[in-house]
Formats: structure tokens, sequence, C-alpha cells
């Protein structure tokens, strides 16, 4: 099942709280008894925070995002991504809270995002929290960014473990098998950089910037865009590691292959670097139609492994798609494709549980707070990691396996 990009968080919440509609009033009364974690979220650019109850039900949220700024500077700079935090934290998370009308007393627990990320912006997020646990008297629980991306799902909607689950954002792309709160098995990440960061480049490569559509767009949002007006056969791109029967990613030979082609067409067009060619969407189509195509097969492999490892359910077995690229339609089709082929069914976030968000770190929180796992009292000393590898590491294991893919075509539909 495919949630739409705009379902509706108090859609969804009805179906699992009850025969009647739910207003956030009533819900907060229903949800008066229930443990409330805040989740604070400072990992790279966005500065999120949410209250969030047991079931699921955000109380309150807020976002502020960076991306303007970024895409001003051409990228993100981590002292400005870092003094950004500290600008906003305080209003942010008190925006929340004020919001969701809990007190910081009536709290459970405060959750946080120490792991993995950008330095200077996961210390603004721990400090502030380390500081607010310590004067309310709250008990902390650290999150692992990644599996905080993992687990939204669960909170929207009941999935049992075990899942597999693909990760795909601007600093991440993995696969790995959920197999409960702290419990994953890594079958593949990628060796290089993360697709959201060469969409990134890319788009900022052909000055998507300067498009008036594109202007106020992430980089991969900028490339979905124009490719729904380009031809994706018109430059094709190789399809990275078609040999390695592996489930390991590579982005980087794909986009300086991309960026080959654009200034191979510069050229012939005779226009300097900064100028929107008149290919652009053909080349953003190209572009994601191989990243969507690499990410299709990996995962194709990863499902193999999983049945002939007996390592998800028979019945019903799921595959999550979540991270800031799973916002992406396209990409999402390629998936449904895969999941079709194999019999499992494909579970999405919204666009906005996709990205990076205070309520994903809040029901982490939830998660290890029903189970007792990695609750620290206030003044725990407690560090931030910026490199942080995600569960049990079976890649040599899928390598070993050397699955061979069956040779179907597979076709996304545009
Ligand atoms: O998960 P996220 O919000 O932050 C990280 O943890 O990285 O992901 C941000 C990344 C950016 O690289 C952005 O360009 C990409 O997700 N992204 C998309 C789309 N929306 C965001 N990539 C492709 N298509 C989209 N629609
Ligand atoms: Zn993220």
């Amino acid at each position: 099942m495919f949630l739409s990009k705009g379902a509706s968080v108090w859609r969804l919440l009805q179906h699992r709280h009850a025969p009647s509609a739910l207003t956030a009033s009533s819900c907060r009364q229903a949800c008066s008894s229930s443990r409330l974690v805040l989740g604070i979220e400072t990992s790279c650019d966005d500065t999120g925070a949410a209250v969030v109850d047991e079931s699921g039900v955000i109380l309150g949220e807020s976002l502020h995002s960076q991306k303007e700024v970024h895409l001003r500077t051409g990228g993100i700079i981590p002292t400005v991504a870092q003094q950004l935090h500290r600008d906003h934290i305080e209003r942010v998370v008190q925006e929340a809270l004020r919001r969701s009308g809990v007190t910081p007393s009536r709290l459970s627990a405060v959750a946080t995002t120490v792991k993995p990320g950008l330095a200077l912006s996961l210390a603004v997020g721990l400090q502030f929290s380390q500081t607010f646990v310590r004067r309310h008297n709250k008990p902390f629980i650290p999150i692992h960014h990644m599996e905080a991306h993992a687990l939204t799902v669960r909170m929207l909607q009941p999935v049992a473990f075990p899942f597999l689950v693909l990760l795909v954002s601007g600093g991440h792309s993995l696969l790995a098998v959920a197999r409960g709160v702290d419990d994953f098995l890594l079958l593949g990440q990628t060796m290089d950089e993360a697709p959201g960061d060469i969409l990134d480049k890319v788009a900022r490569r052909l000055s998507l910037a300067r498009h008036p559509r594109c202007s106020a767009l992430s980089g991969g949002q900028a490339v979905e865009l124009l490719a729904k007006d380009g031809d994706r056969l018109k430059f094709p791109f190789t399809t990275p590691l078609r040999h390695a029967r592996d489930c390991r990613f590579s982005f980087s030979g794909l986009r300086t292959q991309v960026t080959r082609e654009i200034a191979r067409r510069e050229a012939e067009e005779g226009v300097r670097e900064g100028t929107l060619l008149t290919c652009a969407s053909d080349i953003a189509a190209g572009a994601q139609h191989t990243v969507a195509t690499h990410l299709a097969g990996r995962t194709h492999r990863a499902i193999l492994f999983c049945k002939e490892n007996s390592l998800l359910p028979l019945d019903r077995p799921t595959l999550v798609l979540s991270g800031g690229v799973a916002s992406n339609q396209y990409i999402r089709k390629a998936l449904s494709t895969v999941a079709d082929l194999t019999g499992l069914q494909l579970l999405c976030p919204p666009a906005k549980f996709c990205t990076d968000n205070g309520a994903m770190i809040a029901w982490n929180g939830v998660e290890r707070l029903r189970e007792g796992k990695g609750i620290l009292p206030p003044d725990a000393d407690v560090c931030y990691q910026p490199k942080a590898p995600l569960g049990v590491d079976v890649t040599a294991e899928v390598r070993a396996a050397g699955i061979r893919l069956p040779s179907v075509k597979m076709v996304i539909p545009t």
C-alpha cells in the first residue's frame, strides 16, 4: 500500500484510534494518561521538535528548515548550519511544546539525535537537550538518526518486525532488516556518496536554482520536477555496480558521468557553466532513472537474500522505503515494481515523514521507552558520534551468496 504524498496524519491516526473522528483536542484528552516524549532533531540542516504519545499521536511539532540558506551558498557549510540550529532550537522546541499543550513536567523523556550526522549540528541538539533534561529532571534517550528513519513507519501504522528497509537520504543509502527496536542487520550501504547528495550536486551543476520553477526546491526535488518533462532514455547513463552481486551502493561514478555529459552539452550549445541547458530536463530524467534503477536492483537482491535466509515472514513480508530521497515519486514507483515482482508490500511514509523531522525522533524515543532500552538519567555523560554504523553488518555474507537477479526487464512506469 502506498501512502499518498498528501495523506494526512490525522486520517491515519483516526484509523488507529477510533471509531469516531478525533479532533486534536479530544485526542489530547484521550492521550492524557499516555507517556509523552519530546523529540529533538538537529543532525543535518533541519531543526525539528515534536511531542509524541505512546500510540503515535503527534501532539505538537515544529520544524525549521535551513534549505533556503544552503541553496544560496551552494551546499551545507557546517559552521553556518550550526549557527542556524543555535538561532532556532529554543523557539522550535518551545513551539512544539506550546502546540502540544504539554508542559515539560508532563514529559516522560526527551529523545535527541546524537548519531550519525554533522558534528557541529549534532552538538547543538545534544547540548540543548542535556540542559533541558537537567533543568526539568527528565530521562534522556539518545537516538540513532537512521534507526529513527527506519521505524517512523510504525508511528503511522502497525508494522510488525521483521521488515526490510531501504533508507535513502542526503547522507545515506542502506538496506537493512529491522528485527527490533535496536536490532538491525545491515545488508549493504553506499561505498561512497549518497543518492540525495548526488542529486543535489547534479541540480547545482545544472544551475537549477536559477530555474523559475526550482528556485525554492532542494536539489532532489528540483531534479524530480524537471525530470517529469524529460526523456529518461536520451542520456543512457550506466547503472552503477551492475556486475557486483551484492547489495552495496555507489553513486560517485554516476555523478562523474552526469557532470561530464553536462560539460559536453555546454560545449555543444556554446554556453558557459551556470547557464540553463535546453536539455536539462532530459539529463535530470536520465540521472533520476539511473538512481532509481540502481536502488531497485540492489533492493531486489536484498529481497532474494532475505527469502533464501528466511529473514522475513512468509505472510505479508514488508519493504519500507524512507529517508529524504524516498519522497521521490519515480523512485517510489521503481521500488513498487520490485515489491510487486517479489510479492512484498511496499510501505512508504508520506513525504513530510521521509525527510528529517522531530516526530520521528520522538517516536524512536517512545519505542525505546516502551521496551526500556537506552534510557539514561538526566545527568548521564553522552557524546555525539558523527559516524555510527547501523546494526550488525552482513554485507560480506550477502556478497558471498552471489545472488544473480532474474533476467526480467523491469519497466518503471512514468
Ligand atoms: O533525510 P533527509 O531530509 O536528510 C538527510 O538525513 O540527509 O534527506 C535530504 C535529501 C536531500 O539530498 C534532498 O535533495 C533529498 O533528500 N530529497 C529528494 C527529494 N526530496 C528531498 N531527492 C529526490 N527526490 C525528492 N523529491
Ligand atoms: Zn535523515
